[in-house]
């Protein structure tokens, strides 16, 4: 799956938020789009996910050649991309093994064997390193920071997107959670050929990922775009480098 976005201007309430941002990722690669808080970056991933609230005011966002940007984020997910959200929601009374089933069935179109599914739940459990029962509780009721992450992550490994984005995968995690996320991270966008666009603010856990390309994003803009390299000079010169440009 290929992601091209184009002129993309977003607002909230009137408020122009991404002013302007052009971003192309081609199947299965592997992006990282890093930015000071507040800069638009979550709402670059909600608009690309179809965020009701949003209102896209100009641009397009295309996947393999079709705009998208009229498609509701249900119909979006159907096509294969995946947002893993910053602050997830605690959802009562739904099981989160019951969760990701109807999930899975649902980008799958079908059924899904239990057996199979519920084998494929522990393993990845376990590679998570997820523990506190979660995997039994309520979608992320009563999770911490760090357990919605990694159930986000499992969530990830399960449904198998053609595309998905990360937004601060690595937030609220200590830093054993932080390698054990990022690794799994690597692995299942390598494995599933899945084009990633991994958001962060915080360039811990780029020292364990590798991706292909990395875009500074400041003030609804992206002021800056390339390879790792990117990150050594962002780590030494900080963001306010980029301002002005
Ligand atoms: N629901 C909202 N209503 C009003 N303003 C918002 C809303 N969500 C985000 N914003 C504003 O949009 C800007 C960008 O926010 P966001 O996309 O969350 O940035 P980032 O993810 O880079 O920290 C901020 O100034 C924020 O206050
Ligand atoms: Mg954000």
């Amino acid at each position: 799956m290929d992601l091209e976005i184009k002129n993309l201007h977003v607002s909230i309430d009137d408020k122009e938020i991404v002013k302007g941002v052009n971003l192309s990722v081609k199947h299965g690669e592997f992006h990282v789009v890093m930015g000071p808080n507040g800069s638009g970056k979550s709402t670059l991933a909600k608009a690309i996910m179809g965020h009701p609230r949003l209102k896209i005011t100009q641009g397009e966002i295309i996947v393999d050649g079709v705009n998208i940007a009229d498609l509701t984020a249900d119909k979006r997910a159907k096509l294969g991309i995946f947002l893993q959200f910053q602050n997830p929601l605690e959802i009562e009374g739904v099981g989160f093994v019951n969760f990701l089933h109807t999930s899975k069935r649902s980008v799958t179109k079908g059924d899904v064997d239990v057996n199979q599914f519920m084998g494929e739940v522990d393993s990845w459990t376990k590679k998570l390193k997820i523990t506190n029962g979660i995997v039994g509780r309520s979608l992320n009721q009563g999770f911490s920071g760090g357990e919605k992450k990694k159930a986000e992550i499992l969530q990830l490994a399960l449904l198998k997107p053609k595309l998905a984005i990360l937004d601060e995968p690595d937030s609220g995690l200590d830093i054993d959670a932080i390698k054990v996320v990022a690794e799994n991270i690597n692995e299942i966008g390598e494995k599933q050929e899945m084009g990633l666009v991994v958001i962060t603010h915080y360039n811990r856990i780029l020292s364990y990922m590798k991706p292909k390309f990395v875009h500074v994003m400041v003030d609804g803009k992206i002021v800056a775009e390339g390879s790792t390299e990117l990150i050594e000079k962002l780590e030494k010169e900080g963001y306010d480098s980029f301002v002005g440009k």
